[in-house]
């Protein structure tokens, strides 16, 4: 059984879309948020998922945080740390601590777009075609060896959210497939930071 470590810090929509997956192998063993008032931590508790708080608030620091974060993570035993809406920038050492083992969902297609109001920029720079992006995480921000992308036409009368609406419902398809390959170790990443996919055709990574 593969335990998986999900890091939120708000609605956790994604995180409940890989709860939801009940992926075969694979054991939710906790959510982890950095703001006490994520929403996303009442769905965990519901479904008897073990959940835990750590305030980057309460820390002096960005490496205080990431100590008591990285230790509230180890104490599941993770086989897969998985990124779900977690706002925060991750330092290099904590980052190289899961290196290989760590996935981030971001609502673009990357390299475009990294950072924040991803809908808005799409819209602004004329995107006819926007989505999402899972990838393992490196110390660059929004920025790693890609595991899956989904594409979403961007529509004359889109606002952000109705654009947002579109690419969510889109990381909700491909974030639980990921970490399905993941645990079915078909995926994995080099020593040389590529991502190596196996037993998936083409159109099952674009379906
Ligand atoms: C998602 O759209 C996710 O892609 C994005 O935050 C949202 C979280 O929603 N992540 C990033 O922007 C990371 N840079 P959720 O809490 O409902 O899953």
């Amino acid at each position: 059984m593969r335990n998986l470590v999900i890091l939120i810090s708000g609605r956790g929509s994604n995180m409940e879309a890989i709860v939801r997956a009940a992926i075969p192998g694979a054991r939710v063993a906790a959510v982890i948020s950095n703001r006490p008032e994520a929403a996303g931590l009442e769905f965990a508790r519901r479904h008897g998922i073990a959940t835990a708080v750590v305030d980057h608030k309460a820390h002096s620091s960005r490496e205080a945080f990431e100590v008591a974060l990285a230790a509230a993570i180890d104490a599941f035993a993770p086989d897969l740390v998985v990124l779900a809406g977690f706002m925060r920038v991750l330092g290099e050492a904590f980052v190289r601590r899961y290196e290989g083992r760590m996935l981030n969902i971001h609502p673009s297609l990357l390299p475009a777009f990294p950072g924040l109001h991803t809908h808005e920029r799409a819209l602004q720079e004329g995107c006819r075609v926007h989505g999402a992006t899972v990838h393992f995480v490196t110390p660059a921000l929004d920025h790693g060896p890609i595991v899956v992308q989904a594409a979403v036409p961007v529509l004359p009368d889109d606002t952000p959210e109705t654009l947002a609406a579109r690419v969510l419902a889109q990381e909700h398809r491909i974030y639980p497939q990921a970490v399905r390959w993941f645990v079915e170790d078909r995926l994995r990443l080099t020593a040389d930071g590529r991502v190596v996919l196996q037993g998936v055709s083409a159109s099952a990574q674009e379906s």
